[in-house]
């Protein structure tokens, strides 16, 4: 019999645990054998509840017990949840989360001791839920040397885009929709500001160019300013607007970014709407590929969960993963990239308007005082010096825009 815990009893927990009670007939045939849930630890009183038996409130009884090999993470947040999965580790138990903050910040550290401990650290559901993308991406497309990634990683600012965009919603009023339903939560910044993008940006980069990335060098910017006259003059021009996290290698390093794009409505992440999620690799020598599906809820992210315990079962001790922390100048500012640039300005004077307009590629819309233009392209720091210089009509709004394969900065 295989024996496991889960830590944290709430979505993704809950849901490990009736994965593995509706799908038991079908992991018994997988390892000829049953898996047997025996210990929950959480903080909340489940008295009553049909597993109320099986709650334990102090880890170091699953900690202790030689019975228990696999250890689900399900609590969320750095800590205790490190100095767990850490205890577990050394335990020479099998680790596997959800837990993108933790793998973002401290992978290296839990792949290196599960490695030492001969066990497996695993996070198929850290990145896209239930859409399969850490193995594929480490395993079936390791014989690729991996040029980019591009996705739609977070399905709360996703499903808000799609509302402001197919019902003219404002923000604030897409916003409270995603939390009445359930897909936002009540402190949403780390959905709608990109952090929640930007960690599992990270993780993605530290397996696709084998270096740690610390989430704090990447440029981030979330959708909080987005507007309706944005969403607008998107769809006017042939773009949807889409949070997107971005990754592409250089000559000497990567440039990660996490912001609102336009994206083309041909391109397929503009399709990936709602809750969906959606992740775009090319490598070298596979081309484009793309994964898509339920980016988070309980079943999908359990499936995944449920999915990496085969994996540690089948191969304990291979570590999957990344070792090193990146050399000096390896991550690259993102600032340094040139994009065209959406930008809007409200009632400019004919002498900045003719700035404007020399500095344009396309007018989107003259109309009413509002001037929409996309600015040619440039990067960071010559575009703030160029609005600057034509304050103070200074743009309501300035959206960057992606073209695939087109941000190579110089070296
Ligand atoms: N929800 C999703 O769809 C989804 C998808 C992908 C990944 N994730 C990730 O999965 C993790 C869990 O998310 P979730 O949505 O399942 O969270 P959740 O519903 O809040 O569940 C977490 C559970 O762990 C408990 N807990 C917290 N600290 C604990 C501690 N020190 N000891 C014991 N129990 C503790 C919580 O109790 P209290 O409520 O009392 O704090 C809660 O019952 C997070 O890292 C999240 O980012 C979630």
């Amino acid at each position: 019999m295989i024996q496991v815990a889960i830590l944290g009893f709430g979505v993704v927990g809950g849901g490990v645990a009736k994965v593995l009670e509706e799908n038991a007939a079908l992991l018994r045939a997988r390892f000829q054998t049953d898996v047997s849930l025996k210990y929950i630890l959480d903080i909340r009183d489940f008295t009553g509840h049909a597993m109320a038996q099986r709650i334990v409130r102090d880890f170091s009884t699953i900690e202790k017990d030689p019975e228990i090999s696999v250890v689900f993470e399900a609590m969320g947040g750095v800590h205790p949840a490190l100095e767990y999965s850490l205890a577990a580790i050394r335990a020479h138990k099998s680790v596997i989360t959800s837990n993108k903050e933790l793998v973002a910040h401290h992978g290296q550290l839990l792949l290196r001791e599960a490695a030492t401990a001969g066990v497996r650290y695993l996070f198929e559901a850290s990145v896209g839920g239930g859409i399969p993308i850490i193995r594929p991406l480490s395993d079936c497309l390791a014989a690729n040397r991996v040029t980019s990634v591009t996705g739609i990683m977070n399905g709360t600012t996703n499903y808000i885009l799609t509302q402001m965009e197919k019902n003219g919603a404002s923000f604030s009023d897409a916003l409270s929709d995603a939390q009445a339903r359930g897909y936002a939560e009540r402190d949403p910044s780390a959905d709608i500001d990109g952090v929640d993008t930007c960690r599992k940006l990270c993780i993605l980069a530290d397996l696709a160019f084998g270096y740690q990335v610390d989430p704090a060098r990447v440029l981030c910017e979330g959708i909080r300013r987005i507007t309706e006259q944005d969403i607008s003059d998107a769809s006017d021009a042939g773009y949807r607007i889409k949070l997107l996290g971005h990754v592409r290698e250089t000559a000497s390093g990567i440039v990660p970014i996490v912001a609102p794009f336009f994206i083309k409505k041909t391109h397929i992440l503009s399709g990936v709407s709602g809750v969906f999620n959606g992740i775009g690799v090319v490598g070298n020598m596979v081309g484009e590929t793309m994964f898509f599906g339920h980016g988070a809820g309980s079943a999908p992210t359990a499936s995944a969960m449920v999915g990496d315990l085969i994996e540690a079962l089948e191969r304990p001790s291979t570590p999957v993963g990344w070792s090193d922390t990146a050399p000096d100048h390896f991550v690259q500012d993102a600032k340094t990239l040139a994009f065209s640039r959406y930008a809007r300005f409200v009632s400019p004077t004919k002498a900045q308007k003719e700035a404007i307009l020399d500095a344009a590629d396309a007018v989107l819309r003259d109309k009413d005082g509002t001037l929409s233009v996309i600015l040619k392209p440039m990067d960071a720091q010559t575009c703030e010096v160029f609005l600057a210089s034509i304050m103070p009509a200074s743009p309501e709004s300035v959206i960057r825009i992606f073209v695939p394969g087109e941000y190579v900065p110089e070296e």
